[in-house]
Order: C-alpha cells, then structure tokens, then sequence
C-alpha cells in the first residue's frame, strides 16, 4: 500500500502487518489470553452512536486545557515499552511528531529509548510513565531523571500487579528468556526492511535500565523481571505524591471507588484504561468505566485510551467525560507502516476526523462535549424533557 492511499488507522495497520515481522507484529497488536480484550474495546467504542444536532456554526476548536498548559489537539501518546520493535526509531518519531502537534508524549519507564534522549527531541511534550521497581532507590533515581530532564507531568501505571499471559506471543515464543529459533529467524528474513533497520540501529533494549545492569538485552530483561513489584498500594500513591512536585496521574483505573480514592490521595487526573486489553482478557472495555469515574472525580481531568482507533472513538471518549484521549497502538502502526511520515499520517487522520466528527455532530468545541452527544437508545425518539414548551407542542 502506498501511504496516499492509506485513508485511516487500520489501513495503517493492513500496511504495518505487512511490513513487519509476525512476532513483533503480535507484540504490539495483541492483547491478553487470545485477544478479546482487544476486540471489546474497540467494538464498545464502535457501538456507541452519536445523537447529532444541526445548526451549530462558528470555528472548531480542539484545543484542550490541561494542567495549567494549552493542547492544540485532544490526543495524546500513550506511553509504550520496546516500540523500536515495531520499527527502530519509533520512539523518537513520536517525541518528535508530539513536540510538533502540541500534544503530550508519555516516555514509558519500559522505553526503547532514554528518558535523556526523548526530553531532549521533545521538550514541551513530554511525560514520564512510572513502572514502580521493587528497589525504591531505584524509583527515586528514575524520577529524579525525568525531573532533571525538565518533565513535570508523572504518569503512574497500576493495571500490571501481574504480569500477563499473552498467547499470541507465547505461540510466536516470543517470550523471556528469548531465544532465536529457526521460526523465528524465517520471520525476520521475511521482512528484510524491518531486518536491515533494525540491524542497523541494534537490537531494541529496555534502555532506561541500562545504566543499572552491566549487560545485554536478555540480562536488562531479566532484570526487569527480577525488579517488577506485585502491584501498586495507595502508600506508593502517597509516596509518589510527596515526591513529585508537579501533576501526578494514575493510569490503569477501571472503577468509580479507586478514580476516587486516587484524588483523596493527591491525584492530579486519573486515566481510564486496561491495558488497551494487555493485561486482563475479559476486563471490562475502558470506554465503559468512563462515565462512572467522569462522575466520581468531578471536575478533575480524566485521560483515557484503550481502543482508539479513529477521530470519532476520540469525541465519543470526550462526550462521556474525558478531558483528553490518548492512543497506543494507532501511531506506532503508522510508524511500522511507513516510518516518520506514517505517524504524521496517523496523527493528521486522527486530527482530521475529530474535527470533521465535531462539525457533523454540531458541537463546535472538544471543551463543550457532554453525554448528550451520545445516543441513549432507550431514550432515543423521545422528545427530551428540555425541549421548550413551544417545540413540544409542534
Ligand atoms: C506494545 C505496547 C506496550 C505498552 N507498554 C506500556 C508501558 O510501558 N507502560 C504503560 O503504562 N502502558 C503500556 N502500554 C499500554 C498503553 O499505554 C495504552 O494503555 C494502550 O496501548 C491503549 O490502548 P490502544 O493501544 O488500544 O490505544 C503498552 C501498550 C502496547 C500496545
């Protein structure tokens, strides 16, 4: 396929499958158990119908307001580990296309690329995602980094107290210990352009812990494995809010009383996600939490994602009560697809739809959205008790 021609995020996923190698593929659009997780998102944002009104005029506004600063769009990068598996590079294609939209940029702790090297590409966009680490002077020494590097946003993750079982992945043995293996060694010889880049620019690794392990790829993975804690308490929260002077943000809340209690505890935001389906097959669809903690944290920012896969999930997202969306597969399959200009052309798709979507629906600004936007289909035909006495009447 040739990149005009892609017209949305799964035409760049067609073109990333193609391109790529099978294992790296699955790494990155796999999900837990056999997928359904995967599929629940995304068919529970794609039931969701709008109820559109006419006669609305004036400018689009996308903009976001988020912790004091101003977004030119209401997307967001999700924080992503080992993404240069998709394609080498990937990591900083993103900073860079975030730096360049006014959109955040969230370097995961799991990240194919320095913290350092990111903050640098991408200075106004860029978040930190905590994975907190057994040894705490080891969390103290991540945070300290991303602090010096000029980051003020702290993302911390809570939907890993476990590490997940991943079929796609365990059938292609794509697991720790890797080992190379002749299936494995045809896939990547099926794929000379992924090969030859990512020869190239070596063999992705956790490049985050490097400093702290004296190895190679396998003893990094070894040591994270060694290192991964059983789970997040609302101790770490508090801890990490005593730590961090700037906005803090749970990611990975699916429920109304946690989106709660994460505020009382000194959240900044919460962020409604699982996983995009990596971590629990048959949890909940992000999108369908959404309401219930929109209404338990107030008027606090919630961030979502989990399942975007297009400018309309986006605006359904923002109708049921997110402040900003944020995508994780969508970019990096535009980047497996056809590197650097592949994410600009997810981005601008995405960008592009949501604009068009909030024409059509007739809400001129992302801010303005409300549960009104979304069909009620047991209400739908009925003439709303807001309707004036007039038009009742008619
Ligand atoms: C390959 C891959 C790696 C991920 N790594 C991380 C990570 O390091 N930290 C984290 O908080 N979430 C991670 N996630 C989850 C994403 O941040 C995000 O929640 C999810 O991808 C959203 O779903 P979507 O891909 O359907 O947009 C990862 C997701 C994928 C696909």
């Amino acid at each position: 396929m040739h990149i005009e021609s892609a017209s949305c995020i799964d035409d760049l996923r067609r073109a990333a499958q193609a391109r790529i190698p099978r294992f790296a593929y699955t790494f990155l659009a796999g999900g837990a158990g056999n997928d359904a997780g995967v599929r629940r998102n995304e068919s529970a944002l794609a039931a969701l119908l709008f109820a559109p009104r006419s006669m609305a005029t004036g400018r689009i506004d996308t903009q976001v307001e988020l912790f004091g600063r101003r977004y030119a769009q209401p997307i967001g990068f999700s924080p992503v580990g080992m993404a240069n598996l998709a394609w080498a590079g990937c990591d900083l294609m993103l900073a860079e296309a975030a730096q360049r939209e006014e959109v955040p940029y969230v370097i995961s702790t799991a990240a194919s690329t320095e913290i350092e090297r990111l903050a640098e590409q991408a200075p106004d966009a860029c978040w930190f995602q905590l994975y907190m680490l057994r040894d705490d002077a080891l969390n103290a020494a991540l945070l300290d980094r991303a602090a010096a590097a000029g980051i003020e946003v702290l993302v911390v993750t809570v939907d890993t107290p476990a590490r997940s079982r991943r079929n796609g992945s365990i059938r292609e043995r794509f697991e720790q210990p890797f080992q190379a293996h002749p299936r494995f060694i045809l896939d990547v010889m099926r794929h000379p352009h992924w090969a030859l880049r990512t020869a190239r620019h070596g063999m992705p690794n956790l490049r985050n812990y490097v400093r702290y392990v004296d190895g190679d790829v396998h003893k990094v993975a070894a040591f994270m494995k060694e290192q991964a804690r059983g789970g997040v308490g609302w101790d770490d929260i508090r801890m990490l809010r005593r730590r961090w002077k700037g906005p803090l943000v749970v990611k990975g809340i699916l429920d109304a009383c946690d989106a709660q209690r994460a505020v009382e505890e000194g959240a900044d935001a919460v962020w409604v996600s699982n996983h995009g389906g990596r971590q629990l097959e048959s949890a909940p669809a992000a999108i369908t939490m959404l309401p219930a903690v929109r209404q338990a944290v107030g008027t606090r920012p919630v961030l979502f994602d989990s399942g975007v896969r297009g400018g309309e999930d986006i605006v359904k997202a923002g109708a049921l009560g997110a402040t900003m969306a944020f995508c994780g597969r969508a970019p990096i399959f535009g980047a497996a697809a056809f590197g650097a200009a592949g994410v600009a052309k997810a981005f601008a798709v995405l960008a592009d739809e949501v604009r068009t979507t909030l024409a059509q629906i007739g809400c001129r600004r992302f801010a303005d959205l409300s549960p009104a936007f979304i069909l009620d289909p047991v209400a739908a035909g009925r003439m709303p008790e807001t309707a004036t006495p007039a038009v009742r009447a008619a």
